[in-house]
């Protein structure tokens, strides 16, 4: 198979590259370098990749470039570049987020429209959402966004649901939920809290610690989206993808003072605007219909992002 991957410097872009590569998959990886954080960082992901003879990197903003080639000439199209993040997507920051998630996700279904038929699997988040009515959360329920974020992941699940009803685009959505794990962006949780402790600083905690999340290892993630594009019947479709349990922030802080082995100190801060108090997962669908299965718990992937961070030279 040829895969066209956006978005493959960031943290589960650059995974699934390296994932599809080392199945014997060639590769076609865009990435704009877009400054959420530093084009260092990024390049270290895709060092692995471009170590590969099948992986052709194409640096190209997807809101101006030429894209009609690069679906072309792949079977599959992952469409995973965005402007993520839930809390600095407040204020001036949002006309990012209209552009890498809207205009972005718009531009590549039009270069898509002409060869519908290929598989479009679209990345999105758990934060479409917002403050869910029922936990674990199935997908029936109505989305109604906390973040200005999470409106625009759910805009691009729009744009994709529209274009599969008027063009036949063989969409597959995933709501995917915290994901961690090695390469975790630098604005998250988990690898704020490792450098935290590895630096001995104190950890910075966002409200009561009592907030919970479906966090979801990475690996995981990859091996869903890959059964997105190979599952039989379920264009137009939209699954949750989530670890399976949820987790207060206090239990993981408690988690990663033990793998550490190192003191923790946490300094409490008021809850962020945008962030939701909890989210869970329902993966009856995933599970049934794309044979997704989470295999890595919480401790077991803290104790190899603990690794990683140990491990990685640039922040
Ligand atoms: P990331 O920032 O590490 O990766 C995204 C990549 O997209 C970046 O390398 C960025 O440079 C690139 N990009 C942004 N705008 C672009 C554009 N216009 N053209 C080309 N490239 C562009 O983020 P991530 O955490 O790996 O997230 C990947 C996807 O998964 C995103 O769609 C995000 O919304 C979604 N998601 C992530 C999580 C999570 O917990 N990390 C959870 C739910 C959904
Ligand atoms: C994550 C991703 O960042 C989003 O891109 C993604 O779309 C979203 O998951 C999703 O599931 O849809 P978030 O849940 O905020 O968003 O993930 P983290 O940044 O890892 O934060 C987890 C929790 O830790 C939040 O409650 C946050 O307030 C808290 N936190 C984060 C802190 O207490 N301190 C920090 O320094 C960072």
């Amino acid at each position: 198979m040829r895969a066209l991957v956006t978005g493959c410097a960031g943290f589960i872009g650059s995974t699934l590259a390296e994932s599809l590569l080392a199945d014997g998959h060639s590769v076609v990886g865009v990435d704009s370098f877009n400054d959420n954080y530093s084009r260092e960082l990024k390049q270290q992901n895709l060092e692995r990749a471009q170590s590969h003879g099948a992986f052709d990197f194409v640096s190209m903003d997807l809101t101006g470039g030429e894209l009609g080639d690069l679906v072309e000439d792949s079977e599959v199209v992952f469409h995973l570049a965005a402007e993520p993040g839930v809390r600095p997507s407040w204020g001036s920051r949002f006309e990012q987020y209209l552009r890498n998630n809207v205009l972005a996700t718009h531009h590549l279904l039009e270069a898509t429209k002409e060869s519908p038929e290929k598989r479009f699997v679209y990345a999105s988040s758990s934060s479409i959402y917002g403050e869910a009515e029922r936990l674990p959360t199935p997908e029936s329920i109505t989305p109604a966004p906390f973040s200005p974020y999470g409106m625009t992941k759910l805009s691009g699940e729009h744009l994709c649901r529209s274009y599969h009803a008027n063009y036949g685009i063989a969409a597959v959505m995933l709501r995917y939920f915290t994901v961690f794990g090695p390469r975790q962006r630098p604005d998250m949780a988990f690898d704020r809290f490792f450098r935290a402790v590895l630096d001995e600083r104190a950890i910075e905690l966002y409200g009561d610690g009592r907030q919970t999340r479906d966090f979801t290892y990475v690996d995981d993630v990859v091996a869903a989206t890959r059964a997105a594009a190979q599952a039989e019947g379920v264009e137009g479709e939209v699954f949750n993808i989530g670890g399976g349990s949820r987790i207060s922030l206090n239990e993981v802080i408690e988690l990663i003072g033990e793998i550490t082995d190192r003191p923790v100190e946490v300094n409490r801060t008021p809850r962020q605007r945008g962030d939701v108090r909890d989210t869970g997962a329902d993966i009856a669908a995933a599970r049934d219909r794309l044979g997704f299965q989470p295999n890595v718990g919480v401790e077991d992937g803290l104790r190899r992002q603990w690794e990683w961070v140990h491990g990685s030279t640039v922040r």
